[in-house]
């Protein structure tokens, strides 16, 4: 049971949701005996239906799927409840080069010929279009969340972040070096990212000027952690007085 700082249990307020079969079935076996409701549901018998695609019927969040389903939206009518979302939706930048280079784009471009993207179409102008995360993101806002109080908690990778201009260079350093791993093996130090370097690495890769993979060229600049070393103040030594007698002795 996961409970909350009260002590309440959470995952009885959840639903949970995928399209993809295999998903579904870590969801089901992890989560679907103690949450609300999962999408698509468990069947009575065997496993839940694929539509002509390969994918759970009744789940795709880019038709009306979910907008017809009155489980979900049964929630989503009442004023009185407040909606959290959660969610870590596909990335797909169908305008890159590699993803044009290996040609898939009309085959995997079939999401944007569905309910939402046709209808966010209509209201976004522009290359906003072309990414999957945003037909999600824009589906939230317009379909799922309507009073102040509800919520929305999106996982993106910071390239997506990047390609839509929406991330200061703080950031964007940050949650790189976060992700870096450092092996340092035995040594005698703990040992941390050298961050002066790492703010540089980051800049020449969102500069473009190395494409190298930021995360493992940061991993190769490390400092050793050494506590009680950071400018203590030097202790003052006390000096006596010398006596001028020496001189003559
Ligand atoms: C980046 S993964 C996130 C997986 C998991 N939620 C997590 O946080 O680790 C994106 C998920 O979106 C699902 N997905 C992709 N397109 C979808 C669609 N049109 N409708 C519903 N789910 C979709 C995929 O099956 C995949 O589980």
């Amino acid at each position: 049971m996961f409970l909350d700082d009260d002590g309440a249990d959470m995952l009885s307020h959840v639903i949970v949701s995928t399209y993809e079969l295999k998903e579904w079935m870590v969801l089901k076996d992890r989560f679907g005996s103690c949450v609300r409701y999962i999408i698509p549901p468990i069947p009575d018998s065997g496993l839940p239906d694929l539509n002509d695609e390969g994918f759970l019927r009744g789940a795709n969040a880019l038709t009306r799927d979910i907008l017809d389903n009155e489980n979900v939206m049964k929630y989503v009518n009442d004023e009185d409840c407040g909606i959290i979302l959660l969610e870590n939706p596909p990335f797909a930048e169908t305008t890159n080069i590699e993803f044009q280079k290996r040609n898939e784009g009309k085959n995997a471009s079939s999401w944007k010929q569905g309910f939402v993207v046709e209808k966010m179409k209509k209201e976004v102008k522009g290359v906003a279009s072309n990414e999957m995360g945003n037909a999600f993101i824009w589906s939230a806002f317009k379909y799922f969340l309507r009073q102040p109080t509800d919520s929305y908690i999106v996982f993106l990778p910071v390239k997506y972040w990047k390609a839509q201009h929406l991330i200061v260079m703080y950031n964007f350093c940050e949650r790189i070096m976060a992700k870096a791993v450092i092996h340092v093996g035995k040594r005698k130090h703990t040992y941390q990212i050298n961050y002066t370097m790492g703010f540089y690495v980051c800049r020449l890769y969102f500069r473009g000027i190395n494409t190298d993979d930021p995360e493992l060229e940061i991993a190769k600049y490390i400092l050793p952690v050494r506590p009680g070393r950071a400018d203590r103040r030097k202790t003052i030594i006390k000096k006596g007085a010398v006596c001028f007698s020496y001189r003559v002795a």
